[in-house]
């Protein structure tokens, strides 16, 4: 069954998700299908997407949902578990680090307050497993004032987010850029209606390569150097 397909055939606990968000996850997460995985999903809401997550991933997953609402410890249930605090505090986060081990997937649908999702991806990301997924959700809330938001404002997610994408390429700005941690461990960014996605990985030596018949046509040798 397709995610899509269990989100609208859900009779379990409540999941509010925006509709077009269902292939960005299929896109992501699938390939953890099956695999012994930790999920983190900040915000908990009514309990369902944490089901969802469940019966996406399988058998060998483990979910840990983050609120701030001590309600909703009652969604704890086999392969499940709850943490209550505030996705801002690093120490609680820390802590949840010490017991679950680093998360391969973490889903930021908390507060979409600016200063809260910079600081759980200042402190989580670094922490994510070397091929892990990185996704925040609902950043429309970039733009707006009540979030912390504002169009080119300073301190946004996805102002940060166009920073990033330089430093994802400092390799190639002749020193311009110094190299970083999120240099060596992403691979990609994904931008789509108002989520984020950052999948890493560890890069091997960036080199361009050409093989195969040398061609008069297309002359690597007078093409621009490709590494850094
Ligand atoms: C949009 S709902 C989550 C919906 C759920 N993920 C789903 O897909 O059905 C947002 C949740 O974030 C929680 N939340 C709000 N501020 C938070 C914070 N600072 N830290 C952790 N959780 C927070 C709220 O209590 C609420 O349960």
């Amino acid at each position: 069954m397709t995610l899509w397909r269990d989100f609208l055939t859900n009779d379990k606990k409540l999941i509010h998700k925006w509709k077009h968000y269902f292939p960005i996850y299929e896109h992501h997460l699938s390939r953890f299908t099956n695999q012994d995985v930790v999920l983190f999903e900040i915000g908990c809401g009514g309990g369902g997407s944490l089901q969802l997550w469940k019966r996406f991933l399988g058998p060998h997953a483990r979910i840990l949902g983050i609120d701030i609402n001590p309600a909703c410890r009652s969604f704890e249930e086999d392969q499940i578990a709850i943490a209550i605090g505030d996705q801002s505090d690093c120490d609680f986060l820390q802590k949840i680090i010490n017991t679950t081990g680093a998360p391969d997937i973490v889903i930021d649908d908390g507060s979409h307050v600016m200063e809260h999702v910079n600081k759980s991806f200042s402190f989580l990301y670094p922490r994510v497993s070397r091929n892990g997924v990185y996704l925040v959700e609902d950043m429309h809330t970039s733009y707006w004032e009540e979030f912390g938001g504002g169009v080119r404002r300073e301190g946004t997610f996805i102002e940060k987010c166009k920073s990033l994408i330089d430093e994802l390429n400092a390799d190639h700005t002749r020193a311009a850029i110094k190299p970083t941690d999120f240099t060596h461990t992403t691979l990609s960014m994904h931008f789509y209606d108002s989520v984020v996605v950052f999948e890493k990985g560890r890069h091997t030596v960036k080199r361009a390569l050409a093989i195969g018949q040398p061609s008069e046509i297309y002359r690597t040798d007078r093409m621009p150097e490709k590494s850094p």
